[in-house]
């Protein structure tokens, strides 16, 4: 089954499965803080799924605020919308990007949203581990994203393939071992990177990676 497909499966019971975000809130919270942002401004929420970031992103940017959520899966897609419209976001404020991150032509179509755009702020939770391009892709997203932009990432890691790291491997269609910061660290400027531990038992951690786009850097 591709990715699209496994997440389209999985859409209905995503919110319910995730237990409210309990395991997550707090590195959540913390990404989206790192995002510096300030009432006005534009976020890609780049595998947005469901929209989880939606309403702590809005909290911050205010009414005159716009979302671009970028994913794969349009059963994520839809719920993304409909949450969307109960978060009250005029359809001006947020705007859903279908494209596979996997491929060639869904990277271009989020590249021209990017050029067209020209967004401050580009959030990643929970997606990058799914890509098995995830470096040359954050590569291409980092080429083009304006100088100054915040980038944060929040995903998944286990250095080992630990039983839990299976768990979480299969739950999310994604690979936990992938050290998908290591491309932020490697090109953006005051780069912090936190670790969270709600997954003890499953000795898997979560991480909140940060940084700016550096000027004139590709
Ligand atoms: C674990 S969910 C995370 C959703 C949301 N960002 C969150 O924090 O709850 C992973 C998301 O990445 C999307 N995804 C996985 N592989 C993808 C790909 N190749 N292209 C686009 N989206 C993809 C899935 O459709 C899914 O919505």
């Amino acid at each position: 089954m591709t990715t699209g497909g496994w997440y389209d499966t999985f859409a209905p019971f995503y919110d319910f499965g995730t237990l409210g975000d309990c395991f997550y809130r707090k590195a959540r919270k913390s990404a989206i803080s790192e995002l510096a942002l300030r009432p006005g401004a534009t976020v890609f929420d780049v595998f947005c799924g469901t929209g989880t970031n939606f309403s702590l992103i809005r909290k911050q940017i205010g009414k005159d605020g716009d979302i671009v959520g970028i994913d794969g899966s349009d059963g994520m897609l839809a719920r993304a919308r409909a949450r969307g419209e109960r978060l009250g976001l005029a359809d001006t404020a947020l705007s859903l990007v279908r494209a596979d991150l996997a491929s060639r032509d869904g990277i271009e179509r989020l590249r021209a949203a990017i050029r067209d755009v020209r967004p401050g702020h580009f959030l990643f939770t929970l997606g990058l581990t799914c890509l098995s391009n995830w470096r040359t892709f954050l590569g291409e997203i980092m080429d083009i994203a304006p100088d100054g932009a915040r980038l944060s990432i929040m995903d998944v890691y286990s250095r080992r393939l630990t039983l839990g790291a299976r768990l979480i491997n299969w739950v999310g269609a994604a690979d936990c071992r992938r050290p998908v910061w290591e491309e932020l660290v490697r090109r953006g400027e005051g780069v912090a990177w936190r670790e969270f531990r709600p997954f003890k038992v499953l000795d898997v951690s979560v991480f909140v990676a940060s940084g700016t786009k550096a000027a004139g850097t590709r």
